[in-house]
C-alpha cells in the first residue's frame, strides 16, 4: 500500500477544492519531499517520436491539474512521459462559485465545474519551467470575450515559441457556449485561423509547434467524421479525446452524480474510448491521437493504444490512487507490450481496429 492510499481517508475528509490546492503548494514547495519515493525508470520499448519530439513514455499529465504551470516539474519527477499545463486563458478570472469540484467515490469519478480559474497568460508564462519532458500548454478563452478566436490567437502567439506543442481546448462544459466551437458551421473557419496564425509563427521563428484539437465525449458520430475530416483539412497536428462529459446516463451510485458539470474518471472510460476509436477511423490513422478518460489501471492505458491513442493522459485516478500509479503503468505496459510480442509501445497503435 502506498503512502497515498494510507492518507487517503484523511485527504477525503477535506473540501476536494482546498485538497487540490494543498497538494499543488505541497509539490511547488517541497518538491523533494513530495517525489521522495518516487523512482523514476525508463523503458526502451515505451519510447517513441511524434511530431518531432521524443516521448521517453506514453503517459501524461492532463490538463487541469496544474493550470498555472506551477508544478511541471516536479511532476516530472513522478515519471510522465510528458506534462499538459493550462487551461490557461488570456486575463487571470475566478472561475465559478464554490464549491465546484465533487468525488464520487463509489465510482471512482469526479464532477468539475471550475470554469477555468486560473491566473491568467502573464503569471503562467512566468511560472513555465525549463523541463526535459515535452510540455504541453493548453489555452482557452476567457468568459467574458464574445471574439473566441482573438483569445486562442493572443494565446497561439504568446506561447508558441515556448510549448512543445498547444492543445487548443473547446470542450470544457463550463464555459457557455464553448462547445459550439465543435459545430460544423464554425470549427472550419476556426480552424483555418488558427492554422493560418500556426503557419506565420512557424516561419518567424523557425520552429514547428504541434497544434492539438482537445474535444468533447459527446459528439454525435457524424460530428465526429466531419470533425476529422475538417482538423486534417486545416492540418491540424493531432487529436486530444477526451474532455469531460455532461452525460448522466452512466449507471452513477454516487450522491454527488446529479451535480452539474463535467464527469471525468473511470465512468468516462467507455464513452471515451467510443470517441476515441472513431476519431482514429475517421482520421484514418493520419495524424496522432492522445486518448484521455477514465484510465485507471495499465488495462485502461493499453486499451486506449491499441484503439489508437499514440498518447494517454490521466487525471482522475490520480485523486484515487496517487502518482505512484504512473511508474506501475510504465512497468507493466513495458511488459504487456513485449509479451504481446510488439518490439515498441508504437506498433500496438490502433491494433485493435
Ligand atoms: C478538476 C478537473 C479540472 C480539469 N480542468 C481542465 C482544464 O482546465 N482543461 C482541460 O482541457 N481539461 C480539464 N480537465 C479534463 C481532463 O484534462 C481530462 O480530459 C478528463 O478529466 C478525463 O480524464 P480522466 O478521466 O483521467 O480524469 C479537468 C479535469 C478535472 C477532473
Amino acid at each position: 500500500m502506498s503512502i497515498y492510499q494510507i492518507l487517503r481517508p484523511l485527504i477525503f475528509k477535506i473540501d476536494p477544492e482546498v485538497a487540490h490546492n494543498s497538494a499543488i503548494n505541497f509539490l511547488k514547495f517541497c518538491p523533494k519531499t513530495a517525489t521522495l519515493f518516487s523512482v523514476k525508470r525508463d523503458y526502451e520499448n515505451l519510447r517513441s517520436k511524434l511530431w518531432g519530439l521524443d516521448f521517453s513514455n506514453p503517459i501524461g499529465m492532463a490538463a487541469g491539474f496544474d493550470k498555472n504551470a506551477e508544478v511541471a516539474a516536479t511532476l516530472e519527477k513522478f515519471g510522465f512521459g510528458f506534462v499538459e499545463c493550462g487551461t490557461v486563458t488570456p486575463l487571470a478570472q475566478i472561475g465559478n462559485e464554490r464549491p465546484r469540484i465533487f468525488r464520487l467515490a463509489e465510482d471512482r469519478a469526479i464532477i468539475n465545474r471550475l470554469g477555468f480559474n486560473n491566473l491568467g497568460a502573464e503569471i503562467f508564462e512566468k511560472n513555465l519551467p525549463k523541463i526535459s519532458v515535452p510540455l504541453g500548454i493548453n489555452i482557452g478563452k476567457n468568459k467574458d470575450t464574445e471574439e473566441a478566436l482573438r483569445d486562442y490567437l493572443l494565446l497561439l502567439e504568446k506561447f508558441y515559441q515556448k510549448a512543445s506543442y498547444i492543445a487548443v481546448n473547446i470542450s470544457s462544459p463550463n464555459t457557455k457556449n464553448l462547445r459550439d466551437l465543435q459545430n460544423e458551421n464554425q470549427l472550419d473557419l476556426f480552424l483555418s485561423e488558427i492554422a493560418k496564425k500556426k503557419n506565420e509563427l512557424k516561419n518567424l521563428h523557425k520552429k514547428n509547434t504541434p497544434i492539438l484539437l482537445k474535444v468533447a465525449p459527446d459528439l454525435s458520430e457524424s460530428e465526429q467524421e466531419k470533425i476529422s475530416e475538417t482538423v486534417i483539412k486545416n492540418q491540424i497536428d493531432g487529436i486530444i479525446i477526451s474532455n469531460t462529459t455532461i452525460d448522466r446516463d452512466l449507471n452513477l451510485k454516487s450522491k454527488n452524480a446529479l451535480e452539474a458539470g463535467g464527469l471525468s474518471g473511470a465512468s468516462l472510460f467507455k464513452k471515451s474510448n467510443a470517441a476515441l476509436k472513431n476519431f482514429y477511423k475517421f482520421t484514418e490513422g493520419k495524424i496522432p491521437l492522445i486518448g484521455v478518460g477514465g484510465i485507471s489501471s495499465v488495462a485502461d492505458a493499453y486499451e486506449k493504444i491499441k484503439c489508437g491513442a499514440s498518447l494517454v493522459q490521466i487525471y482522475s485516478a490520480f485523486i484515487y490512487q496517487g502518482f505512484g500509479l504512473v511508474e506501475k503503468i510504465k512497468k507493466e505496459l513495458s511488459e504487456k507490450v513485449a509479451v504481446d510480442g510488439f518490439k515498441n509501445v508504437s506498433e500496438a497503435v490502433g491494433s485493435k481496429i
